[in-house]
């Protein structure tokens, strides 16, 4: 089984490239029969989301918006349970159809604190979409309407998202060997 070694912590593979490009596929679709009409913006939360973003984006062809929030709540390995909003909307979403792209809902903090600022804004919809989701860990109620990858309450890597800033590159996502 591949491994990599990243900040001298050890990973396995979990999920490779291509059973993660089919649930994006899978995503797309699901989106594109509901969206084709309604132009809706896509909110992108920085940094983990980039990578899922990015192959999504690609396979909708529909119109639609884009753009960036940055936000953190995670701290090595754990997640703080406090959100920073490192940088925040540049636009009005009030009357539009939003879809937030989120790499991975853990606790469900920082989905659940986003979600409660957006819906102040008025918007027509919101929905979400997560790659991957840790069902054991959830902590707040927030459900993603279009779902990739159900992983188990265990730290990953790659696929955008980081251990300490590193392991974000990688095709592959890996987790932590115990
Ligand atoms: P939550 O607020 O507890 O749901 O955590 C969500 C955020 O923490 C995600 O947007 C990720 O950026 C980060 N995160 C959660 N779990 C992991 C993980 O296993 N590896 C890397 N980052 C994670
Ligand atoms: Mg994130």
């Amino acid at each position: 089984m591949k491994e990599i070694a990243v900040h001298n912590k050890q990973f396995r593979l979990l999920y490779n490239a291509s059973q993660i490009e089919k649930q994006v596929e899978r995503i797309a679709e699901e989106i594109k029969k509901e969206y084709k009409d309604k132009s809706p913006l896509f909110i992108s939360l920085l940094n983990g989301a980039f990578m899922f973003t990015s192959d999504l984006m690609k396979l909708l062809e529909i119109e639609c918006d884009l753009t960036f929030v940055k936000l953190s709540s995670y701290d090595g390995m754990q997640s703080s349970g406090k959100v920073k909003l490192h940088f925040g909307l540049d636009r009005s979403i009030a009357g539009r159809h939003v879809v937030i792209i989120e790499d991975i809902i853990d606790s469900g903090a920082t989905l659940n604190f986003f979600l409660d600022a957006l819906k102040l804004q008025n918007p027509a919809s919101m929905k979400v979409a997560a790659m991957f989701v840790k069902t054991d860990a959830l902590k707040y109620p927030v459900t993603p309407d279009f779902q990739g990858l159900s992983i188990p309450d265990k730290f990953i890597i790659g696929y955008g998202l980081d251990y300490n800033g590193l392991g974000r590159n990688y095709k592959d996502v890996y987790e932590i060997k115990d």
